[in-house]
């Protein structure tokens, strides 16, 4: 069982490097380095020693919805349980906050669908999460899935 910690920012390279390599073979979007230190506070990371092997952010969207992103587990150290141990930090953190509704954009639907994510379409979800699109290189074409999970939260 890893260890799931708040980034920091020296982890901020790496976490970079992680996401880009996965980036690269069109897994996932990439990510800027000052977009990781904008938000490094979202970030969660798991470690070897000072190696990061995996991170996840928690982006908060609006007063009842959060978007899980960037989740990367480096090649040697998947099949583990560390995307599982992720996952759930971000469910954890997002109940902890009071915020209902999750939901992530993916290639990797099946992976999602496993903790209880639903497929929906797109334009189901608040006009407020695709303020970030505008940023995004496949804007508007966008090809990834989208998945949303509804947690018990207190009022
Ligand atoms: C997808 C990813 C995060 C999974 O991380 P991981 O640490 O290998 O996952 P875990 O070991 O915690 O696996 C948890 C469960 O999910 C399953 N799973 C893993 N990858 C999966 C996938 N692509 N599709 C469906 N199920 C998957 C595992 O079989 C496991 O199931 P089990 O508990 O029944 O055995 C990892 O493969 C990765 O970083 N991929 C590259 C980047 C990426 O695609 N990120 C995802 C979306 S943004």
């Amino acid at each position: 069982m890893y260890r799931v910690e708040k980034a920091r920012i020296s982890d901020a390279d790496q976490m970079h490097k992680l996401i880009n390599y996965f980036a690269d073979k069109g897994e996932m979007l990439a990510r800027s380095l000052s977009e990781i230190y904008e938000n490094i506070r979202d970030y969660f990371v798991v470690k070897q020693g000072e190696r990061v092997i995996a991170c996840a952010a928690l982006h908060v969207m609006w007063s009842d919805i959060v978007e899980i992103k960037s989740v990367a587990v480096a090649e040697d150290s998947q099949e583990q349980g560390i995307g599982n141990q992720l996952i759930e930090a971000c469910l954890k953190e997002a109940k902890e906050l009071g915020i209902p509704t999750v939901f992530c954009l993916t290639y990797k639907p099946a992976f999602f669908e496993r903790f209880g994510f639903s497929q929906v379409d797109k334009m189901e979800l608040p006009q407020k999460v695709w303020t970030e699109c505008y940023r995004c290189p496949k804007f508007p074409n966008c090809d990834e899935i989208a998945l949303t999970y509804q947690l018990e939260v207190e009022a």
